[in-house]
């Protein structure tokens, strides 16, 4: 449709109607319309209930004017409703379908958690691509991904769904994800694209005990300095949508928050797209105490810049009798609908409200989407310990699988959409197409695995980690360690005197520190998606060097959260005295850290060097360092560049990651990599909420190194 036509169907819109687009709701409304039975296909699709869904049916003029529906998918289906709605629906004006699908729709990849670990936004970007191809096969128009919460505790179940507990590894692979849905760089929607939502503004993440819709309280320095970096960044990747948090931040719910929804948000980081609330969190208003009842909280979250409301009917409700007496509200609202139509006409809803059922069925788990899920499955596990037994050797004649996820396809993670189990390769399955000469018996009970067998098996592999189900949204957890009944499995397997190396599949940080010992070598999988099996095995065999890092430490008890690797300096730094900042009952720090990870290569890093020894205000200096592979395994290497500030006004954190690369080596192959460091990534926020840095020596750190790479004097 031509602007000007746009304009005129605008015109013609009444406030009423208007509200209508800044409402959205679950789909049943319109599919059980009198004499229109459910089919088993629709009644498969329907998602709980919002809370408006019975304020919504009491008034069905206003229902046929709603503007979006969320969680409902496939083809025939949202074809049906949105035959249904455009019926009654006085101009026409078709509905935008939203959906959640994290990490792919039905072809599953993994985890955001996992995929994190691959530090590479080329396979970020990828994996959000061919998820859009997906979700626009079955209809969808709007994805509520990436999540940007940076998460520091492993207690919140959300954690999965993150990148992880740096801001700047977080920012950026959000960014290459909305990129890859949008299928543009500049907000437009690209063929095959769909808009990206960035989540949840703000610091939802740092609920408080890690206890999911927790309050969270920070120094704005904080919030600022870390918390809100992740969106910062990601938000140059021009999602069309974000989402207001569940959360309140020093006070006030993000819902109600003129000050994070319009100025931090449009103020200060120039979004210009739509802002749509959580699943029903105006109307949770009440619950905050912020709102004496719906009225209000239509007022207050209309106010604060939420312009879509999920599942509460607020807006259709009391927004006009609150916009006839507030014209700056009526602007607001004009203002939102306005985006709203421009996004249905850029996806060319007026034209084509419908989608393409004989697409739906090629696209859908189509090799070529396959093929991207293992290679990100393959490049986010993380190698964690290895005492010579991985590689498993290419002659193995038998090997025994045991542990809960020896046989089970339960592997796609949580929030995995319409994945399916039938869809995905289990460990056993992955292992016997691997090695196809060898005998494979897999025995999630130990006890039921024969002795003669146990005696002569070439490899045994224990499977270790938390259901799937236990992560995610609503899924805080107090305990992270191994339940008891895989700590028994592990006891019992080293009683057994065979050597074993065991794999972890998990949606958050566990706490290994009593078993980790016992286990010889260690593989970290989180939730790999639907290729799990094939990429799991290659792994194991070999046929690929694991190059993952984990990307959110792993602590060694439940108590130690939160745990993340850039915390503040102590005065008393951790030590083996009483008297520093350490656990008494506990060793000092993370059992691995972000950025732990090995490989089956043997990597070299040599010659770093930087451009200059000075930097002053407005440079740049160029920090390079020669990476080898010497080895005849072909390997991605992720260079994790740090800097630390040893004098500084403020307190600095000991270590904060600058920038990361990744780099592609065949055997024995070498390259240099180059960083640019520019003098403003070397600055922290001050109290005042200033960038700054004092003059003085800054140094740079590669990887888990202890001694500096390199040193820069700040002039
Ligand atoms: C979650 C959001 C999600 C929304 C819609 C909420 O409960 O917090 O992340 O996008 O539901 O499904």
């Amino acid at each position: 449709m031509k602007t000007e036509e746009l304009k005129e169907l605008f015109e013609k819109m009444t406030l009423s109607e208007k509200l209508g687009q800044l409402t959205q709701t679950t789909a049943e409304h319109f599919i059980k319309n009198e004499g229109d039975e459910a089919d088993d296909d629709i009644e498969k699709e329907l998602v709980e209930t919002g809370p408006a869904f019975d304020e919504l049916e009491e008034q069905k003029e206003a229902l046929f004017t709603v503007g979006s529906v969320l969680g409902v998918s496939g083809a025939k289906v949202i074809n049906r409703i949105q035959k249904n709605f455009l019926e009654q629906n006085r101009l026409k004006i078709p509905l935008l379908f939203m959906h959640d699908a994290i990490h792919g729709y039905r072809t599953v990849f993994p985890i955001p958690l996992a995929m994190a670990g691959s530090f590479d936004e080329e396979t970020v970007k990828l994996a959000a691509k061919c998820t859009a191809k997906e979700l626009r096969a079955v209809g969808i128009h709007v994805n509520f991904s990436p999540m940007n919460d940076l998460v520091r505790d492993a207690r919140w179940g959300r954690v999965m769904e993150s990148f992880g507990e740096d801001a700047v590894v977080s920012g950026r692979l959000g960014k290459a994800m909305i990129q890859g849905y949008q299928g543009s760089t500049d907000g437009t929607i690209g063929r095959n694209g769909v808009a990206s939502c960035l989540k949840h503004f703000a610091a939802y993440g740092a609920a408080e005990g890690g206890r999911d819709y927790a309050a969270v309280d920070l120094s704005w320095k904080e919030f600022f300095g870390a918390y809100a970096k992740p969106y910062e960044i990601a938000l140059e990747g021009k999602p069309r949508f974000v989402m207001s948090s569940f959360n309140s931040l020093n006070g006030e719910p993000a819902t109600a928050s003129r000050f994070l929804l319009t100025d931090v948000l449009r103020g200060r980081y120039g979004f210009d797209g739509i802002v749509i609330s959580d699943w029903g969190a105006v109307a949770e208003l009440k619950n905050h105490g912020v709102a004496s009842d719906d009225r209000d909280a239509a007022k207050l979250a209309l106010n604060a810049g939420v312009e879509i409301e999920m599942t509460s009917s607020s807006y259709l409700r009391f927004g006009k009798e609150l916009a006839e007496k507030n014209r700056g509200l009526e602007k607001k609202i004009n203002e939102a609908v306005w985006k709203v139509l421009c996004l249905k006409n850029a996806l060319g809803l007026f034209e084509n409200p419908y989608a393409n059922e004989a697409e739906e069925e090629k696209v859908l788990l189509s090799q070529e989407l396959l093929d991207a899920a293992k290679r990100a499955a393959c490049e986010s596990c993380v190698l964690l310990k290895n005492e010579k037994l991985l590689p498993i050797k290419k002659d193995c004649r038998t090997m025994i699988l045991t542990g809960p996820y020896a046989k089970t396809k339960e592997l796609l993670g949580n929030w995995s959409c319409r994945g399916s189990f039938d869809d995905t390769v289990s460990l056993e399955e992955g292992m016997k197409a691997v090695f196809p000469n060898a005998r494979v018996e897999a025995y999630e009970n130990f006890s039921e695995c024969p002795k003669e067998l146990l005696e002569t098996a070439d490899f045994v592999l224990v499977t270790l980690g938390e259901a799937w189900e236990l992560s995610g949204e609503g899924h805080s957890s107090a305990n992270l360690e191994l339940p008891v009944k895989q700590q028994e499995l592990i006891e019992a397997v080293r009683a057994s005197g065979r050597d074993f190396a065991a794999v972890v599949f998990s949606g958050r940080p566990l706490a290994l520190g009593s078993v980790d010992e016992k286990i010889p070598a260690l593989m970290w999988c989180w939730y790999p998606g639907t290729c799990t099996g094939m990429a799991v095995a290659e792994l194991l065999a070999g046929e690929c060097s694991p190059s993952g890092k984990l990307a959110m430490s792993l602590p060694r008890v439940s108590g130690q959260a939160p745990l993340y690797y850039n915390e503040y300096r102590s005065g008393r730094p951790a030590n083996e005295s009483s008297y520093s900042s350490r656990y008494q009952d506990c060793g000092i720090g993370a059992l691995y850290p972000f950025g732990h990870g090995l490989s089956y290569a043997k990597i070299i890093y040599s010659d770093a060097a930087v451009s200059s020894g000075t930097i002053r205000g407005g440079e740049t200096v160029t920090f390079s360092v020669k990476v080898t592979n010497s080895s005849e395994y072909s390997v991605k290497e992720t260079v994790l560049l740090y800097m630390n500030d040893p004098v500084s006004a403020l307190v600095r954190p000991v270590k904060e990651l600058l920038d990361f690369k990744r780099v592609s080596l065949k055997p024995h192959q070498s390259a240099e990599v180059i960083f640019e460091v520019s003098s403003e990534a070397l600055k922290y926020l001050n109290n005042e909420l200033k960038r700054v840095i004092e003059p003085g020596i800054v140094n740079l750190f590669l990887n888990s190194e202890e001694k500096p790479a390199a040193q820069i004097q700040y002039e």
